[in-house]
This record gives C-alpha cells, sequence and structure tokens, in this order.
C-alpha cells in the first residue's frame, strides 16, 4: 500500500517529524514543503544523506510552496507558524497563525481532499479547532499535537524523579496544551504498574507536574525558541499509530461533542489512533481534582477559541 505523508512548515518540528518517519520507514512518500525557497529542498537531502547510514529507503522529497506534489496524502502534519520565544505564551502566537493555518488547510485539501490532518501550529487546540471548523472534514479526520509530547515529558520527569527509566513509565496529560492549562493526570501514572503514587511525596509529585505544565516554556527559554526533538518524535508517533492502524491510545486534540462533558471545543483526550484518524475517544477515570482541572482548562481553552470568533475567523 502507498502511504503518503506531507508535512508543512520544515523549520525544527518539522523536518524533524520527517527526519524520524524516514528512518522508521512509515512512509513510501514524504513531501517536505515550505514558503521558504530552497529549506525543504535542503532538509530534504540532508535527511536522504543518512539513508545509507541509518539504513533505510530514501523516501524524502522537499518543495517550496508546490501544493501540487502533496497530491493525496494520506496524513498531513502541519506545523507552519511562527514559534514562540523566551517569555511567550503559546496563546500569543495566535494573531499571526490563524492566517498562516487557514490558507494551508485550503491548500491542502484542493489536493488531498480526504486526508488526515494533525495539527502542531500554536496555540494548538485553538489552530486545531480553527482546522477542524474551515476544513469540513468528519471530525475523527482532524488531530492536535499535544498529549503526545506533553505525556512523554511527564514521563521524563518522573522518570528523573523515580530515577527510573523511561520506558517504564505509563503517564498520560489530557486538557490544553498551555503552560497553565494542561493537565498531568498523577492519579493515574505507573511505574511498571505501580502507581507513583507509592513511591513519591505529595510534594514531590507536584514538582513533577509543574515541571511538565512548563515544559515546553523551560526548553523555549534554555534554546531561544520553541523544542523539536520530542516535538517532532510526538507528531510521528502520532502518524505512524494512524498509516500502521496500530490503534495505540495518544492523547490528542481533538474536537469534542459531549465526551469529557464539553461541546464544540477541541481539546487533548486520549484516543484510539488507527486507519481512520482518531477512532474512539477513551473515558479516562480521572480524580475529582483532575476532573476540576480539566473543566478550568476547557475554559482557558474556549477564551482562546473566542478571539477567533469575534475576529470572524471560525
Ligand atoms: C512545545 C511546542 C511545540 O511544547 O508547543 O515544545
Amino acid at each position: 500500500m502507498v502511504v503518503k505523508i506531507t508535512i508543512v512548515g520544515s523549520g525544527n518540528v518539522g523536518a524533524t517529524c520527517a527526519n524520524v518517519l524516514a528512518t522508521r520507514e512509515v512512509a513510501s512518500e514524504i513531501v517536505l514543503l515550505d514558503i521558504k525557497e530552497g529549506i525543504s529542498e535542503g532538509k530534504a537531502m540532508d535527511i536522504l544523506q543518512t539513508a545509507a547510514l541509518a539504513e533505510f529507503g530514501g523516501c524524502v522529497k522537499g518543495v517550496t510552496n508546490d501544493y501540487a506534489a502533496t497530491a493525496n496524502s494520506n496524513v498531513v502534519v502541519i506545523t507552519s507558524g511562527i514559534p514562540r520565544k523566551p517569555g511567550m505564551t503559546r496563546e500569543e502566537l495566535i494573531g499571526v497563525n490563524a492566517g498562516i493555518v487557514k490558507n494551508v488547510v485550503e491548500n491542502i485539501l484542493k489536493h488531498s481532499p480526504n486526508a488526515i490532518l494533525i495539527i502542531v501550529s500554536n496555540p494548538m487546540d485553538a489552530m486545531c479547532h480553527l482546522a477542524a471548523k474551515i476544513s469540513g472534514l468528519p471530525r475523527n479526520r482532524v488531530l492536535g499535537l499535544g498529549g503526545a509530547l506533553d505525556s512523554s515529558r511527564f514521563k521524563y520527569y518522573l522518570s528523573q524523579a523515580l530515577g527510573a527509566n523511561s520506558k517504564d513509565i505509563e503517564a498520560t496529560v489530557i486538557g490544553g496544551h498551555g503552560d497553565t492549562t494542561m493537565v498531568p493526570l498523577a492519579s493515574l501514572a505507573t511505574c511498571r504498574g505501580v502507581p507513583v503514587t507509592k513511591f513519591l511525596s505529595k510534594e514531590k509529585l507536584d514538582e513533577v507536574i509543574e515541571a511538565t505544565k512548563v515544559g515546553g516554556a523551560t526548553l523555549t527559554k534554555l534554546l531561544g525558541t520553541s523544542a523539536w526533538y520530542a516535538p517532532g518524535a510526538a507528531v510521528a508517533s502520532m502518524v505512524e499509530s494512524i498509516v500502521r492502524n496500530q490503534k495505540r491510545i495518544i492523547p490528542c486534540a481533538v474536537k469534542l461533542e459531549g465526551e469529557y462533558g464539553e461541546t464544540d471545543l477541541t481539546i487533548g483526550v486520549p484516543v484510539v489512533l488507527g486507519e481512520n484518524g482518531w477512532e474512539k475517544i477513551i473515558d479516562f477515570p480521572v480524580s475529582e481534582e483532575e476532573k476540576a482541572a480539566f473543566k478550568a482548562s476547557a475554559d482557558a481553552t474556549r477564551k482562546v477559541n473566542q478571539i477567533m470568533v469575534e475576529n470572524k475567523m471560525i
């Protein structure tokens, strides 16, 4: 089966995603598209020059603004837009990025009307809501990168606190992909099936939760721009579960229509990812405190969407 994946935006996140997908041989063809002349072509060539070293079949193509080259993509990852600078919130990017994301979605759908869209651009939940609204696609074909990344960061901080291997940790973050609003589900986090609450004090666990929430901002401060290795790998894991029909449960931003008590809102919840996009929303048995935090996150996310409503963008 031919699997074609397009990544729009060949910056750090887009290129890292392409690199992970290429080395894992997830697709028959990966198209990298950017508006900046030469950047996609160069990054595709650089990735392909690792093929002999990392031993994978070369299938990455770079193009400058040529949407015809993206035709018939099964999955399209949208990373376009400006990243945040140190001290900025993701929400502050909405004015610039909403116009960019709208334009990209329209161009993509002209050539791949049935694609599954994965939105990475920030503020991600709002950008994903915009894409879900303007694309006219069934809601299971539009998802956003949030929980896959934030959960990996949660596992990292838990592994550090526990002195354990990240691979032995199971942990999930739901809610919006915002510094103050995401909800790391400490009550359900385990190390080899044992609740982490058995090993960590309340104070230590609170520290881990706080570090997770500002995980992206910490890196932005260190790097001077937003992170790419974990975001790129996280979105690649979503793409892989879709095209290989792995049915993994990964928290993603999806448009809720009554689930988790919310309607007409796009926000992170655990979903099963398979060949049809997100196929099922899983109702996790979260604590009362986490339920309240999710509600607060939903309210904050709705407020950001309101900016788009007021500007008649949705
Ligand atoms: C981050 C950006 C990708 O969290 O939102 O690093």
